[in-house]
């Protein structure tokens, strides 16, 4: 019989909703280009413009708010490239503001792209987090000096599911006059957002994360702010984001957004009750355990926890031998064996973060699901951990 597979790694990707991929298929033959002007064209004119508006509406945006990219990392680096655009047709050229306020826990995209502003001569600021990943509200205010032009906060984390208070962060940066952008694409479907009431400038997501495609993401720029595009070529976008729209994408990504408003809230309440279960079958079978993230303030999907002498890498291959998809860390990070950025930034030691497996559930787990992990997991540390001396010498000597 084949082995049950269990995946619980819907923060690095989810499979497509049978919906979209219906949409999707059918999508195939709409081949037109969109901006031609022939009934080829303006019938996928037609699809783009409804997925647009669909993504607007789920975000309570106005749908020319909304523009379509490649990627949740593209809608990332373009928010931080505005700011060193050479152009002096540049809204922003020649602008004091010089520097950028962001945190130590966000994902790699904006972090790369913030050094790489550090090494063109802006400044950034990173502001810490509290042990369950919270931005520090005060340091927030000590920073909002003069110079600085946008803040960028993540709206939960990938690693470890911490949700941050966007609406007191976009109002504090907001009485300075300054910018604000959120990294939304772990929060969007899983939460309900309205970027009016947030009161947000820019925000980005991603298809992949929600049951969509990958390769396709939007950014959300709120109606009048500033703007430059970082790729450049034809008038796409409405002069936004060149290049031939990915029309197929695009339209996955407008279905996805449907099928969110009608499976979330319902989803989440079913998330939350796994993720119960998942922690007190783990409190209960294992010891020398520690939980990440905030206890409440967290996404109902993720749950990250910490095994003390037991590698991260090793939980992840066995668990995989049992047929449970795990991570340990962000999808992007592994492959390197540096403990995560996020957990070290929690003030957690090296050991610990390198001990520590995310779970992350999604749309089509079961109770099912969870009472396997829990009957397999126990097994898997000890075996680990048998193999650990160091472990094995701190159990005998209690
Ligand atoms: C918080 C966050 N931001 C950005 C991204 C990048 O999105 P994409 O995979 O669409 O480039 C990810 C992907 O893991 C993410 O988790």
């Amino acid at each position: 019989m084949a082995k049950r597979q269990v995946y619980m790694d819907h923060n690095a990707t989810t499979p497509l909703h049978p919906e979209v991929k219906k949409v999707m298929i059918k999508a195939l033959e709409d081949f037109g280009n969109p901006s031609s002007l022939h009934a080829f064209g303006r019938h996928t004119r037609k699809l783009v413009e409804e997925a647009r508006e669909n993504v607007a509406t789920f975000l309570g945006a106005k749908a020319e708010e909304i523009i379509f990219v490649g990627s949740g990392t593209e809608a990332n680096n373009t928010v931080l490239s505005i700011f060193a655009c050479p152009s002096k047709k540049c809204n922003f050229h020649g602008k004091a503001a010089a520097e950028i306020v962001t945190t130590s826990i966000e994902h790699p995209c904006i972090l790369e792209a913030a050094k790489c502003l550090e090494d063109r001569g802006f400044k950034v600021l990173y502001l810490s987090v509290d042990r369950y990943g919270k931005v520090n509200i005060e340091q927030l205010k000590d920073m909002m000096k003069d110079n600085v032009g946008l803040v960028s906060v993540m709206m939960a984390n990938n690693e470890i599911g911490t949700i941050q208070d966007v609406k007191t962060i976009a109002d504090i940066v907001h009485k300075k006059g300054v910018l604000f952008h959120t990294d939304a694409v772990q929060a969007v479907g899983k939460i309900p957002i309205n970027v009016r009431d947030l009161d947000v400038d820019f925000l980005t997501l991603s298809a992949h994360k929600i049951y969509g495609p990958k390769g396709i993401g939007a950014l959300y720029i709120k109606k009048g702010i500033p703007f430059c595009p970082l790729i450049r070529g034809g008038h796409q976008e409405q002069g936004r984001r060149a290049g031939t729209e990915n029309t197929l994408g695009i339209i996955g990504l407008g279905e996805a957004v449907q099928m969110r408003e009608k499976e979330m809230k319902e989803e989440e309440k079913r998330l939350l009750k796994f993720k119960a279960v998942l922690r007190k079958g783990i409190e209960d079978n294992i010891k020398d355990i520690s939980f990440n993230g905030h206890p409440t303030d967290c996404l109902a999907s993720t749950l990250n926890v910490s095994f003390e002498g037991a590698e991260g890498e090793a939980i992840l291959l066995y668990l995989d031998l049992e047929g449970i998809a795990v991570s340990t860390g962000s999808a992007c990070a592994s492959g390197s064996l540096d403990p995560s950025h996020v957990l070290l930034a929690t003030g957690i030691s090296a050991e610990r973060a390198h001990g520590s497996i995310r779970f992350s559930m999604g749309r089509e787990n079961t109770m099912q699901d969870v009472e396997y992990v829990i009957d397999k997991l126990p097994e898997v540390i000890r075996r680990i951990r048998g193999m650990s001396t160091a472990y094995t010498k701190k159990v005998r000597k209690q």
